[in-house]
């Protein structure tokens, strides 16, 4: 108990070394050790045989020099029943703060709890094989992760509105005509709708490396005072149950499901980049936060050699362009940022069924208190206005395209070269099925179509102003040439 006490006092960073004396092994005592396992911190044990002029001295702290030999390798080793102690060549320069951790050398290792909940990937497991049937890939902004052009979304249906058998009907539909990547959230049915996921994505015996796993973090299930916003304490605690509840060893994407106007931004990108450091996901990103919180973002990650977010996952529709179309336009041009795009018909506005009142059944009508305001306002000026341009767009989807109002409309966002991936919503498989014929729409979306539609809706975000200087493309090009 001394023993760790002491190394855990001297190096209070992420990483710290533990050398212990060749006679005290003993003397670790079990509280210790279940303190550190709690705690998280890996414990890394230097042999002393491998102690040579050439690595950093360890185990001095303001206790004194500890020793460390190679026999107590066996007995401390035996005390751990966590996966992440390393034992053997641990060579760890604590020399600058700032970087030390981004260039550990143990950044790889396996992330520390979750290997006994790991999703079994062996080939006796994996029921169905992907295939990705002509699903369009792109690259999620500036990392190196495809991503299927339409996704799929469990927000207010899966573990909400849509409960057992129809889950994973839902997306066992949607992964057999090549959607392999599921979004969910902390916040969506308070869990549920991770706990749904995680259970249907292991009995429908998917291939982990073939799925896009991405959660959210902010809002977690409970109400104290720490399991809400970007704390490192909610980030890191929070990732750990989601990780549980979706019986993952890790996600590819963790989203900051909003920005925290309370927490330092460098406290939240470390705590996002030790997350990645840990394997618990591959990639963090953010959900509606402002073009300059995100920017910041970045260049606290530049800054100091941390993982930066490579997307945003922001809402964009016909009906809603500001930001996706103009706050964040400097962005992906500077940054290379994608976007994982929520709500493109508008939570089912621009399918036109809420053209004559709202449908028994339907979101609006399950989730009366949520969409108050929207429902007042269908009844008002804005709202009707709104109703209007979706007749309109229905008959030209119909007559000049020959498609429904709902693929016009996601084939339009999909269209967007900022759009990463659409993630749709469905609470049936048939609504999958059926949008993912907006694919096939996605070309008859010329200019003249794409002028004619900037007709109906009338809501194209004003440009930059160049004060008249000709606009370039995004290559810095006359976009004419
Ligand atoms: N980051 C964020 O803050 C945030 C916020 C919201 C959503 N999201 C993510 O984005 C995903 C998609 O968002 P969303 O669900 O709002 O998308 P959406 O596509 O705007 O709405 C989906 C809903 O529209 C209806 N619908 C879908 N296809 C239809 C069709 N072909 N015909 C008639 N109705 C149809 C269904 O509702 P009914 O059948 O029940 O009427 C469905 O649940 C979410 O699941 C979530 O993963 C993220």
């Amino acid at each position: 108990m001394t023993v760790i006490r002491a190394v855990m006092l001297s190096r209070p960073r992420d990483y710290i070394i533990s050398s212990v004396a060749a006679t005290l092994p003993h003397l670790i005592h079990s509280s210790a050790i279940a303190a550190c396992t709690q705690s998280q911190v890996p414990i890394i044990y230097q042999p002393s045989s491998l102690r040579s002029s050439s690595l950093s001295p360890i185990g001095s702290d303001r206790r004194g020099t500890l020793r460390t030999i190679a026999s107590t390798a066996a007995p401390i080793s035996k005390h751990f029943p966590r996966p992440d102690v390393v034992t053997g060549a641990a060579v760890y320069k604590h020399t600058s703060r700032r970087h030390s951790v981004a260039h550990s050398p143990f950044s790889l290792r396996p992330p520390p709890q979750y290997s006994t909940m790991a999703m079994k990937n062996t080939a006796e497991d994996v029921k169905i094989e992907f295939n990705a049937k002509g699903m369009p890939f792109r690259q999620l902004g500036s990392s190196g992760l495809r991503v299927p052009v339409f996704s799929l979304g469990g927000w207010l249906t899966l573990g909400g509105t849509v409960v057992g058998d129809p889950v994973k009907e839902i997306i066992k539909i949607a992964y057999e005509n090549g959607i392999n990547m599921f979004d969910t959230a902390e916040a969506y049915a308070k869990g549920k709708s991770e706990i749904e996921m995680g259970r249907v994505i292991k009995e429908l015996g998917l291939r982990r490396t073939d799925l896009i796993i991405t959660t959210k973090i902010f809002w977690g299930p409970r109400d104290g005072p720490n399991d809400k916003g970007l704390s490192r304490k909610h980030i890191i605690e929070g990732t750990r149950e989601c990780l549980q509840r979706l019986q993952l060893d890790y996600v590819d994407v963790l989203f900051a499901h909003r920005y925290d106007v309370t927490v330092p931004m460098e406290e939240v990108v470390r705590a996002f980049h030790w997350i990645i450091e840990q394997g618990y996901a591959y990639y963090w990103a953010t959900s509606e936060w402002s073009a300059r919180d995100l920017e910041e973002a970045i260049q606290i990650a530049d800054k100091y050699g941390l993982h930066k977010p490579v997307a945003e996952q922001c809402q964009h529709n016909m009906l809603h362009r500001e930001r996706p179309e103009k706050e964040y336009a400097p962005l992906y041009k500077k940054y290379r940022i994608g976007t994982t795009v929520w709500s493109a018909l508008a939570s089912g506005l621009l399918t036109g069924k809420y053209n004559n009142g709202v449908p028994e059944g339907s979101r609006f009508d399950l989730n009366k208190d949520f969409f108050k305001n929207t429902l007042q306002s269908l009844t008002e000026e804005e709202g009707l206005a709104k109703i209007e341009k979706v007749k309109k767009l229905t008959a030209l989807a119909e007559k000049k395209l020959g498609c429904s109002p709902a693929h016009l409309a996601l084939a339009w966002v999909a269209k967007s070269p900022n759009t990463s991936t659409v993630i749709l919503g469905a609470s049936k498989p048939e609504q999958v099925i059926d949008n993912l014929k907006a694919i096939e729409v996605i070309p008859k979306l010329t200019p003249e179509v794409m002028e004619e539609i900037e007709g109906i809706l009338g809501n194209k975000p004003d440009p930059y102003l160049t004060y008249g200087r000709p606009p370039l493309d995004a290559f810095g090009r006359d976009p004419i040439y």
